[in-house]
């Protein structure tokens, strides 16, 4: 096992909602935490029961960024081992890089630990590869402009879905009309599947087909307006019965050669 440090800010990926679904290196630094602080919005308080009986646990949804780098900071240097609970992997739609930078104006000692993306526990509970040779070799993770986000002009989801890639979009539920708007001035046939992943992982997990045109009153429907993915492109709408090369029999590569006629 690799140390656990006191006086370190240990920001960690709680994965999507599942708690078998935090790493180990993530478990074993609950187990070691003086102090906990946790986006409580989105991770699930059930990977506190790895804690020991006397770790403080902070709450950050009611809190600002600065109060919340102010908690780490002065908790790393009063010597304790500090841990930062994300949602999914902290690299995603995480605020991280204003926290490490906050952290690193102070001096205190950080390391990150990636966890499973939503977009990853989404296509495994749909059972979706997201790059499926000839369907599409590109992933995307986007968002619509929201209120409080500032999504550059150049990144729209209305430039980025011609590519006809897989895409997957974060915190636009509560957005349907123009997640729908954008899909089809960029070319998707209103008919066009997509699929809405809502809290994928948890107890009540739900999944939505929609089409392009559709999705904004699927969402209301389905009472949905945040905490889901809405996933589209054609390895979506298909189910990636092409097969890729890597495991055909004729396609050799560095750990198997190729099977083919005797020379
Ligand atoms: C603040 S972002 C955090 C994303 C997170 N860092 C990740 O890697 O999944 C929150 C958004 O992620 C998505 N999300 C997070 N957990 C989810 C889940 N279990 N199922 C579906 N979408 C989820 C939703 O789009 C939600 O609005």
């Amino acid at each position: 096992m690799k140390d656990i440090r006191p006086g370190t800010v240990y920001i960690i990926g709680a994965g999507p909602g599942d708690p078998e679904l935090l790493t180990i290196r993530g478990q074993h630094i609950l187990e070691h935490a003086d102090l906990v602080v946790y986006a409580d919005s989105l991770v699930n308080p059930e990977l506190l029961a790895y804690c020991q009986s006397g770790a403080e646990v902070v709450t950050s949804s009611d809190r600002d960024l600065q109060d919340i780098v102010g908690v780490m900071t002065k908790g790393a240097q009063s010597g304790k081992v500090v841990a930062r609970l994300h949602s999914g992997d902290p690299a995603i739609y995480g605020a991280m890089a204003e926290q490490i930078q906050a952290l690193r104006a102070q001096e205190v000692p950080f390391e990150i630990v990636p966890g499973v993306s939503a977009v990853f526990a989404a296509a495994a509970v749909i059972e979706r590869e997201l790059t499926v040779p000839g369907e599409s070799q590109t992933v995307i993770l986007t968002r619509v402009q929201g209120r409080a986000s500032q999504v550059p002009a150049s990144a729209s989801l209305e430039s980025l879905a011609r590519h006809q890639a897989t895409v997957a979009i974060f915190l636009s539920a509560a957005l349907g009309h123009k997640v729908s708007r954008e899909l089809q001035a960029a070319g998707h046939s209103p008919d066009a599947l997509v699929c809405i992943v809502y809290r994928a992982t948890w107890e009540d997990q739900q999944i939505v087909w929609s089409t392009v045109a559709r999705l904004a009153e699927d969402l209301r429907t389905a009472g949905i307006h945040r905490q889901a993915l809405i996933l589209v492109g054609p390895a979506i709408t298909h189910d990636g019965l092409q097969r890729s090369r890597l495991y055909d029999e004729a396609f050799g590569h560095l750990f198997r050669r190729p099977k083919g006629p005797k020379p």
